[in-house]
């Protein structure tokens, strides 16, 4: 038998093969927790193998993957207490030149499918009244910055899903929230830095410290683990008391 806080608890973690997801996904495991493995990418096959996990390749962008994800976990484990929506992915560019379909794929990833998720995890969740929902939104979340109009408008949507998922939780003990961090040292941040220092001409320090960290009150980037602790946190029976909310893990940035 699994020892530790969440033994007995099944979670699901979308985009878990790398950065954010990765580290929710082990840090859940560490917990006690099975871990559902899922991702696009053919890389969530060894993080699930490390964590004794189930892995599940789908395209968070189909409704059809979306529902097979669930049914695959409940199928495995029978239940699901825990879903963090947190597969997504960045795209830069001024309005008028943003891809239509870029936009449409942004906002199936990181906003559709947390809605179809919840719902599909929904009825388990209710059932066993005891559910936690946990949104990987972004400062971006709460706030915008120019050229990422796809990512910002999907964020905000996903702290208006959390809001809602909370005030219809309630009642069947489901909790639900986003956390929205500023940068985070993942590969979508190595690979925004690597563009920006390109594009600059600047080394890429330069663009942690001049640019990406400029608004924030503690100069640094946040690591995956960090925000896998508060996850853990908000699974925990003292996060049960924190639903609806929004939030920030940004350094200081929104304070301003
Ligand atoms: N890194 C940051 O600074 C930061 C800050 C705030 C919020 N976030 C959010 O955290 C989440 C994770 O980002 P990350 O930095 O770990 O990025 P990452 O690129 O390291 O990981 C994202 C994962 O999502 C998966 N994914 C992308 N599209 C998918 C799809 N259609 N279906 C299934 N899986 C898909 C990728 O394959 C990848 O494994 C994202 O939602 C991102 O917006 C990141």
């Amino acid at each position: 038998m699994t020892q530790g806080s969440l033994a007995g608890k099944t979670a699901i973690v979308t985009g878990a093969a790398s950065g954010l997801g990765k580290a929710i996904a082990e840090r859940l495991a560490a917990d006690g927790a099975q871990v559902v493995v899922a991702d696009i990418s053919e890389n969530g096959a060894a993080v699930a193998a490390a964590i004794k996990g189930l892995f599940v390749k789908g395209d968070a962008a189909k409704r059809e993957d979306c529902r097979a994800l669930v049914d695959a976990a409940l199928a495995k484990y029978g239940a699901v207490h825990i879903l963090v929506n947190n597969a997504g992915f960045q795209h830069v560019s001024p309005i008028e030149d943003f891809p239509e379909d870029m936009w449409e794929k942004m906002q199936a990833v990181m906003l559709t499918a947390p809605f179809l998720l919840t719902r599909y995890c929904w009825p388990a969740m209710k059932a066993q009244q005891w559910g936690r929902v946990v949104n990987i939104s972004s400062i971006h979340g709460l706030i915008a910055s120019p050229h990422k109009v796809g990512y910002i408008a999907a964020k905000h949507g996903l702290v208006g899903l959390t809001k809602t998922a909370a005030l219809e939780g309630g009642a069947f003990g489901i909790t639900a929230n986003a956390i929205c961090p500023a940068y985070v040292r993942t590969p979508l941040v190595d690979n925004q830095i690597a563009d920006q220092a390109k594009t600059r001409g600047i080394p890429p320090e330069a663009v942690i410290e001049k640019i990406m960290l400029e608004p924030a009150a503690i100069k640094r980037l946040i690591e995956p683990a960090e925000v896998a602790d508060f996850v853990a946190y908000l699974c925990s029976p003292a996060g049960g008391v924190i639903t609806g909310s929004a939030l920030t893990m940004d350094l200081g940035w929104t304070a301003r």
